[in-house]
């Protein structure tokens, strides 16, 4: 249940007290409670045509006459989409989102076999089946009467539609004349379209009234997951990672799952509620089957989730030779307007699930190197003699940081890209003495503008009509930090284009090249708004109201944000922009962060779950305020923060101004060594977290990976959500526990981990006891990895970035280990012509390890000179079981020994080698560690160890 806490939640709309949510429930509570009840949707008999790889028709409402149209896509990549619109709509319905937020449009696939169209079931009634994909492994299967959808893949069911009869599409209308003399109040049971209802027309919250002009609009569907006992993803809530039920059941929710951008006040944990992004993507897994559906509308949505035993398929005899029920999950989505526009990702593993979604909406943009690294934030840094003393605290305590950041009190009076001048007389000095050491800037920019004439931003935009505007036509006006404010219009291309101008060097006075950017407030924050944000009937570029574009509006800030950095320089560069609002597609723009949280140890649980959800929806690149945002933490809490956030993929500390300050050194010793540790173990991790985002921004792959997506066969991970893996290499559980100095991890199989700071090895399956006292958190290196690292911690990672790698191999059972460095300039496109190296690690049981290229696309001479003389150091092999005689390294390519024919200095037993400054006693003697191979990272190289 949820935690009492202290957020208002009569700011917010149950689904109760949402007009269209609390219908389609109704409508769903009708149609389950009623025996007898058929959908009344059907296909059009003889309106169906499938070609070149699109199956369209007509969908009639029996009950009322309405007409659909439906067009169902078979895409390549096991990828379907369906899309249904009225037929001849009143006025047109919103389908402009997916223009915002996918990659690219699939082609139609010819990859799919027809079978003769119009076959009957055995119910004599008319179905559509077709084949499709690579081995014409999936299908699927249209009903007409009622109209239905069943994906099987290998002829497992997957995914149905309109299983359970939801399906409800609410057609635009003329609005009729009240019928009890203006009483709009009547018996919603009795009402089988959503004409008379309350709120159909005009609906109240908290004494704010919206217009709704258009009526009723809502779209409705139950998909159902047949066999899948767990769903993932629809973030953002502070909820568990397997999402909960929201309907009947003991445990789990009363309210359905909301998808409304929304900027809660101290949000409370395990709670339905909507919070500042949505991602209406919900992955379902069981043993050997992934799947995933995007519902692509930026409207309000509401989704129920319910799980039920039954064997309506014959699972149970498909899934367990007859010897249980398997357990299936059904949910019901639920948007105020638009059109249905659903893919369909079939899998069947968790990485190809990653791998369609991530083709149609897609990959995370590489990020600049820096922005990987730690972030040092406030509200607010005061001045530049603020600034600078926080720059020399993190010298003068010889901990890294690479970005210090100013909140909305740097500006003049909370108009954005302006100076308090006073505070910052001269933000370029500022910038230029960050940089000489590496480090940068970010200045907060939100998209609420002070209404004032005297601030060209607002003036601007006020003239070229590029705001949002009320019904009346005039721009609107609401309240935001700068008091009265009024709201660009992003949806409008042109003011998109003319926001990203901003950003231009001549045009933003007082930025360089070294400032990155901030985007706050963007769900959009209204404080005077219902539910603190804006109106749903105000009015977007091309006459739409605010209700169809509220989901996609921050994801439109951010894009032009991200958009405006690029075009600054005449080369572009990758921008670094974080958003606190996201939408499907955010990650093509930069990072976000989960907002508002608290300093409790609660909070710090919850970051795990909330970043692994948002991660499998696409969005690697997020993390939490370190520390907690508002309160202020005890030391013990802010050091298991720390630990904890040195893994998690954004790593930025940040506080409320009302809280005391934190800054790391702050609590002394031996306080600030253990904050200290846990930031340089990031440093020294970055080759590694780099790599890893690489694979992700081609592949999908999340950053950080839940336990199941790592061993998606054993149904023990289905549920974890308080450990998961960085890459595949580190599995991590943090400790969120006051006073905790021991845990368990839960180990899928019988492979062999070592301890990460010990390298001690840990074996076994299931829940292991692991030590975790406070200077140490468990980290373990998987057998049968090998990572990068660099040892040599300076002031920021671009101070780093010829320094010399350290490759930690961590040998299975086998003897074998493998992994991979990818490397490029960390700031600019270049990469994409090729210009970077991807080497390809691997650790034999012939006792050599290896490093080749992996097929390179294009030209990467300007990389490999300016990292030419960059080196392997030291290598750390741990698992072996005797001490070699002679280690011997050679570039590939000469044959040619870098060291003399005595071989290499080596070590056997070494104590605190990564040193981190643990001092751990090393019970393993089995770690070999070879001195300073002298190979070259770009080049291919051998490094034979002879027994
Ligand atoms: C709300 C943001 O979530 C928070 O991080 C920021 O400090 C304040 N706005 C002030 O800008």
């Amino acid at each position: 249940m949820p935690q009492v806490g202290t957020v208002k939640q009569q700011d917010f709309k149950t689904c109760d007290q949402s007009s269209f949510c609390r219908r389609n429930r109704a409508y769903a509570d009708r149609a389950s409670a009623d025996p007898n009840f058929v959908s009344p949707y059907m296909v059009k008999e003889d309106s169906v045509l499938l070609k070149d790889g699109l199956l369209s028709g007509e969908l009639i409402n029996s009950q009322n006459q309405h007409l659909f149209v439906f067009e169902l896509h078979l895409l390549e990549n096991s990828i379907s989409r369906l899309r249904i619109n009225e037929k001849s709509p009143l006025k047109p319905r919103y389908d402009e989102v997916k223009n915002f937020a996918l990659a690219r449009e699939l082609p139609n696939t010819l990859n799919y076999t027809e079978r003769p169209i119009n076959t009957k079931d055995h119910d004599s009634l008319t179905k559509t089946s077709i084949y499709f994909g690579n081995k014409k492994q999936n299908m699927v299967v249209v009903h007409h009467s009622p109209f239905r959808i069943e994906f099987l893949v290998n002829d497992l069911p997957i995914v149905a539609f309109n299983d359970r009869g939801f399906f409800n599409f609410e057609h635009l209308r003329i609005k009729k004349q009240a019928k009890d003399n203006g009483d709009q109040t009547s018996d919603e049971s009795s009402s089988e379209d959503a004409e008379d209802e309350y709120g159909s027309w005009e609906e109240n919250f908290n004494g704010k009234r919206d217009s709704k002009p258009n009526g009723p609009e809502s779209i409705a569907l139950d998909i159902s997951f047949p066999g899948f006992g767990h769903v993932y993803g629809i973030p953002e809530h502070a909820s568990s990672f397997s999402l909960k039920e929201t309907r009947g059941a003991e445990v789990g929710y009363s309210d359905p799952y909301r998808l409304y951008n929304l900027d809660v006040f101290e949000y409370e944990l395990d709670n339905p509620m909507a919070l500042y992004g949505s991602i209406p993507f919900m992955m379902a897994h069981r043993k050997s089957a992934s799947a995933a559906i995007l519902w692509l509308n930026s409207a309000e949505t509401w989704i129920d989730i319910v799980k039920s035993k039954e064997d309506k398929h014959g699972l149970s005899s498909l899934l367990y030779f007859g010897k249980k029920l398997p357990t299936s999950t059904h949910t019901h989505w639920i948007s105020e307007s638009g059109i249905m526009d659903i893919f369909v990702f079939l899998g069947p593993t968790p990485a190809d699930v990653f791998r369609q979604y991530g083709s149609v909406t897609g990959y995370t943009a590489l990020p600049q190197y820096f922005s990987i690294s730690y972030h040092q934030c406030r509200w607010n840094y005061i001045d530049q003699q603020d600034i600078d003393e926080v720059d020399l605290g993190f010298d003068t305590n010889e901990i890294p940081v690479d970005v210090l950041w100013l909140d909305i009190e740097h500006t003049d009076g909370k108009k954005y890209f302006t100076w308090d001048p006073a505070k910052f007389p001269d933000p370029k000095k500022m910038q230029n003495s960050l940089s000489v050491k590496g480090r940068k800037l970010v200045t907060i920019i939100d998209p609420h503008l002070k209404r004032d004439d005297g601030y060209y931003i607002y003036k601007e935009s006020k003239e070229l009509g590029i705001l949002v505007k009320e019904l009346n036509g005039n721009d609107f006006e609401g309240w935001c930090w700068p008091g009265s404010s009024s709201w660009i219009d992003y949806t409008n291309p042109a003011a998109r284009e003319w926001w990203g101008s901003q950003f231009k060097l001549d045009k933003y006075q007082g930025a360089t090249e070294n400032l990155f950017v901030w985007n706050d407030m963007n769900e959009p924050s209204v404080f005077s708004g219902p539910e603190i944000t804006m109106p749903k009937d105000i009015i977007h570029h091309n006459a739409w109201e605010h209700r169809n574009v509220h989901n996609v509006f921050g994801l439109l800030v951010h894009s032009a944000t991200a958009q405006g950095l690029r075009n600054r320089t005449p080369i572009s560069k990758r921008p670094f922009v974080l958003s606190r609002a996201f939408y499907v597609g955010t990650q093509r723009y930069g990072a976000i962060w989960t907002g508002d949280n608290m300093a409790k140890w609660s909070h710090l649980a919850a970051s795990s779950p909330m970043l692994l959800s948002i991660g499998i929806s696409g969005i690697s690149f997020a993390g939490a305020d370190v520390g907690g945002f508002f309160g202020d933490p005890d030391i013990e809490l802010l050091v298991r923060w720390y630990q904890t956030g040195a893994f998690q993929p954004f790593f930025r500390a940040h506080s409320h101004i009302d809280t005391k300050r934190r800054e790391p050194w702050l609590f002394g010793e031996p306080h600030t060594t253990r904050i200290r540790n846990a930031i340089r173990e990031r440093y020294a991790l970055l080759p590694y977290w780099y790599t890893v985002f690489q694979e992700a921004s081609e592949t999908g792959m999340p950053v950080i990976r839940p336990m199941f997506v790592v061993f998606p066969e054993d149904e023990e991970t289905f549920e974890i959500e308080d450990q998961y893996f960085v890459g595949d290499s580190l599995l991590v559980k943090p400790i969120v526990t006051e006073g905790q100095t021991s845990t368990e991890i839960y180990l899928s199989n019988n492979e062999i981990y070592y301890d990460y700071f010990t390298f001690d090895p840990v074996r076994g399956s299931g829940r292991i006891k692991v030590d975790a006292p406070i200077e140490k958190f468990p980290v373990l290196l998987r057998g049968g990895s090998i990572i990068p690292r660099r040892q040599r911690i300076r002031q920021s990672s671009a101070l780093m970035r010829l320094d010399p790698l350290t490759l930690l191999v961590g040998i299975d059972q086998n003897g074998e280990a493998k992994g991979s460095l990818y490397m490029d300039d960390g700031e600019t496109y270049n990469y994409q012509n090729g210009d970077y190296i991807h080497r390809n690690l691997t650790y034999s049981s012939y006792s050599k390890l290896i490093s080749t290229s992996f097929p390179i696309s294009g030209d990467n001479t300007n990389f490999v000179k300016s990292i030419k003389d960059v080196r392997v150091e030291r290598v750390i092999i741990i698992g072996l079981s005797k001490k070699p005689t002679k280690i011997l390294a050679y570039h590939n390519d000469e044959n040619n020994e870098v060291n003399n024919n005595q071989g290499l200095t080596f070590t056997w037993g070494q104590k605190d080698v990564l040193g981190t400054g643990v001092t751990f006693t090393n019970t393993n003697d089995q770690v070999l560690v070879i001195k300073d191979p002298k190979v070259l990272v770009w080049r291919d190289w051998t490094i034979e160890i002879v027994f």
